[in-house]
């Protein structure tokens, strides 16, 4: 009997199978992913379990039972290449042919390869998935060098992990600052201090021009002509959406990701879609289309999604909110920051306890907090309740921010 093909055993994928069964639909499951193992939480990946602090299966976000308990069937290892929407039928790489009324897309992101000379040497790692976290780990021991290309979340929190473990360790970023995407100036600043007092280098401003070396890495060429030494380079400059499915099936596309509303509808009914591979409308203010990278989102999207694959209409609206570890700096995002006009800067980043509110036509619309976990849940809190804090009043640290406002 047909009934809901998901693609992509990930965190969104996970969530979209585990809330139709909350939502107490009884037909058929399937969630289908490439990957050998069953879904896990990517986070870890570039903190606690490259560090060797975390396994493997205390990564898996479900165990066997609970899927067998549920009758969510897991298809692993194999990957949908071909989707029939009008014959109702998605067909994987193996020739599997899984008969469906509804489809859910969670197909994600790829990483950015680095296109140049040498890429394809030894030793030239990206960091998207445990096959690449194990890679990764495995040859750490031995180098003495690493060069990370990126100074992205993936870049900073690997280069933390590498330089705690003794390496030579090298940030290149392209841009004029670090993680230039998520968070304002004053707070890339506090990184590459707080990196540079750690003992990385960050060069800023700088692409790889190319990978030196023979059978395996050497060393990495920039654009003014130095050369650094590397044993090891890690590549993290981004992501794109898969989308080739999408794209197959005729579904809108904008800015190279699956357009969906805010019940996670594609522009195709019978499709529903989740996660990283969509263009959402802000859960805040869905006149805006965002991408959202993160946990959060790609939970809370698909708990929408579900809802919309049995005609059910839940909306997400709730808090955009993400974390990244490096090395004891615990830093938590609250809110999207995306066109704010105004930075406020709390406590004093040298003590690398401080928060960074930013404020759009006078109202607050969201946080950076470095452990500063009080002032995170506060704001998320207050973000999702509609309200505000006086811009003139948040700077003095000891001043508590629910004290400035009633919630
Ligand atoms: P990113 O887009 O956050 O950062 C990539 C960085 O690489 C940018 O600073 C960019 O300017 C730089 N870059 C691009 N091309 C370059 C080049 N040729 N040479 C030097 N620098 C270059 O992507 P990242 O860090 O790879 O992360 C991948 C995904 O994982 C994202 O979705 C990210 O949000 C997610 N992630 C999220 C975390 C979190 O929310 N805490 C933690 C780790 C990863």
């Amino acid at each position: 009997m047909p009934g809901v093909v998901i693609v992509g055993a990930c965190q969104a994928g996970a969530q979209t199978a585990v809330s139709l069964r909350e939502l107490g639909y009884e037909g058929t499951v399937t969630l289908v992913g490439a990957e050998p193992s069953s879904p896990y939480a990517r986070p870890p990946l570039s903190k606690a379990y490259l560090a060797g602090a975390a396994t493997a299966e205390s990564l898996s976000l479900r165990n066997a039972s609970f899927y067998e308990a549920q009758r969510i069937d897991l298809v692993l290892g194999d990957r949908v290449v071909d989707v029939d929407l009008d014959g109702g039928c998605a067909t994987t790489d193996s020739g599997r042919r899984l008969p469906f009324d509804r489809l859910a897309l969670t197909t994600g992101a790829r990483v950015m390869r680095l296109p140049v000379p040498g890429a394809d040497l030894d030793g030239v790692l990206y960091l998207r998935d445990l096959a690449d976290a194990d890679r990764l780990a495995a040859l750490l021991p031995a180098a003495r060098s690493v060069v990370v290309v990126g100074g992205g979340f993936i870049g900073l929190e690997a280069a933390a992990v590498c330089r705690a473990k003794g390496k030579d360790v090298t940030v290149v970023e392209m841009l004029p600052r670090l993680v230039a995407r998520a968070v304002a100036p004053e707070v890339s600043a506090f990184y590459q201090q707080a990196h540079e007092r750690r003992g990385t280098r960050v060069c800023l401003g700088r692409t790889v021009t190319e990978i030196v070396g023979q059978e395996g890495v050497s060393g990495v060429r920039l654009d003014d002509g130095s050369e650094l030494p590397a044993d090891l380079v890690l590549v993290g400059i981004g992501v794109r959406p898969r989308v080739e499915l999408a794209e197959q099936m005729g579904l809108e596309l904008r800015q190279g990701a699956v357009v969906v509303d805010q019940c996670a509808r594609t522009s195709d009914p019978r499709v529903v879609a989740a996660g990283d591979c969509t263009l959402l409308p802000h859960p805040l203010d869905p006149g805006v289309m965002v991408r959202l990278e993160s946990v959060q989102n790609a939970v809370d999207q698909a708990k929408a999604a579900a809802a919309s694959l049995l005609g059910l209409e839940q909306p997400y609206c709730s808090v955009p909110w993400f974390w990244s570890d490096q090395d004891d700096l615990k830093l938590q995002i609250a809110g999207l920051s995306t066109g704010y006009e105004e930075v406020v800067v709390r406590g004093e980043p040298d003590s690398e306890r401080f928060s960074a509110l930013y404020y759009r036509a006078g109202r607050l619309i969201a946080i950076d907090c470095v452990n500063r976990t009080a002032d995170y849940l506060f704001v998320r809190r207050l973000l999702g309740a509609g309200g505000t804090l006086p811009a003139d009043l948040v700077s003095d640290a000891d001043v508590p921010l629910k004290s400035l406002v009633d919630v």
